[in-house]
């Protein structure tokens, strides 16, 4: 139990026994905390004091927010922040060891608080370019756009901060599935804003953030390399079905306040 919502979990999460054990867990919306039952969360809910992630608030447009969450401050937090994500993730992942990562933490606000959605996490020090570690969309938001803002929010963090960055591997499924639609739809989109001058992947790179292996990776996957006449066809089609039905959720970079390794 997650708020108002009773969710059902995908894949297992090391909470301890005493609580894996249980049939149904509930959780406090606010801080993660995990217990035990309807009564223990109510009498939680009247003291925790929590309606936001213990953070700064880096980002917030209209009722949606981006906090970045230390793993060195707030470790209890984003520790019960893993353990609730590897319940919609089937492989492995940190739960304990958070003091290395950001936490960047997406919420939906009214006038209970700040409703968790969903979260990347991202190394502090990387040494290996990955602008996510770890990236998760609650079961009840997903498919609304969600997912495809936070890896937006990523790429604007990476362009901030003047390097191509790229997801760690290995991706899930679902992860694969909405990095490639990301990746393809900032690509047409590209070239339907550059259509007479020539590109190369190099400025490509610069312009969103994508490290120039992805980039190269997606114009193969949309055979654009060498299939020169179908390629403004591709991106007509693109554009009209964005007219069609206009994304719900755009990063807007004027709402974002942060500066990087501040
Ligand atoms: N089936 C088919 N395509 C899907 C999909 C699904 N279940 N989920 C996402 N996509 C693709 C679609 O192309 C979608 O665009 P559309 O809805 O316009 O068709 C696009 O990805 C973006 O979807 P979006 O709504 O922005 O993604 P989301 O909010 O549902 O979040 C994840 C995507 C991956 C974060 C989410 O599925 C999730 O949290 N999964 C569990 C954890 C996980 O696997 N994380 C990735 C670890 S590498
Ligand atoms: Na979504």
């Amino acid at each position: 139990e997650f708020g108002q919502y009773e969710i059902q979990t995908w894949y297992s999460s090391p909470y301890p026994p005493e609580y894996s054990r249980l049939p149904k867990l509930y959780l406090c919306e606010f801080c993660l905390k995990y217990l035990k039952s309807q009564d223990i969360l109510q009498r939680h809910s009247n003291k925790c004091g929590w309606f936001h992630p213990p953070a700064n608030e880096i980002y917030r447009k209209e009722n949606i927010s981006v906090f970045e969450v230390d793993g060195n401050i707030s470790k209890i937090f984003c520790q019960n922040l893993c353990l609730l994500a590897k319940l919609f993730l089937d492989h492995k992942t940190l739960y304990y060891d958070v003091e290395p990562f950001l936490f960047y933490v997406l919420t939906q606000n009214d006038e209970k608080g700040c409703h968790l959605v969903g979260y990347f996490s991202k190394e502090k020090l990387c040494q290996q370019k990955y602008n996510v570690s770890c990236i998760m969309i609650m079961p009840q938001y997903q498919r609304q756009g969600f997912g495809g803002f936070l890896i937006d929010f990523s790429y604007l963090l990476s362009r901030l901060e003047g390097r191509a960055g790229s997801p760690e591997k290995p991706l899930s499924d679902l992860g694969r599935l909405s990095y490639l639609a990301y990746w393809k739809s900032v690509i047409l989109e590209y070239l339907h804003n550059h259509p007479d001058k020539s590109v190369s992947i190099r400025g490509m790179s610069r312009a969103t953030g994508m490290c120039p292996h992805d980039i190269a990776t997606t114009l193969q996957q949309l055979n654009m390399i060498d299939f020169q006449n179908g390629r403004h066809q591709l991106i007509e089609e693109h554009m009209d079905r964005l007219r069609m039905k206009p994304r719900l959720h755009e990063v807007d970079p004027d709402c974002l306040s942060w500066t990087p390794g501040s």
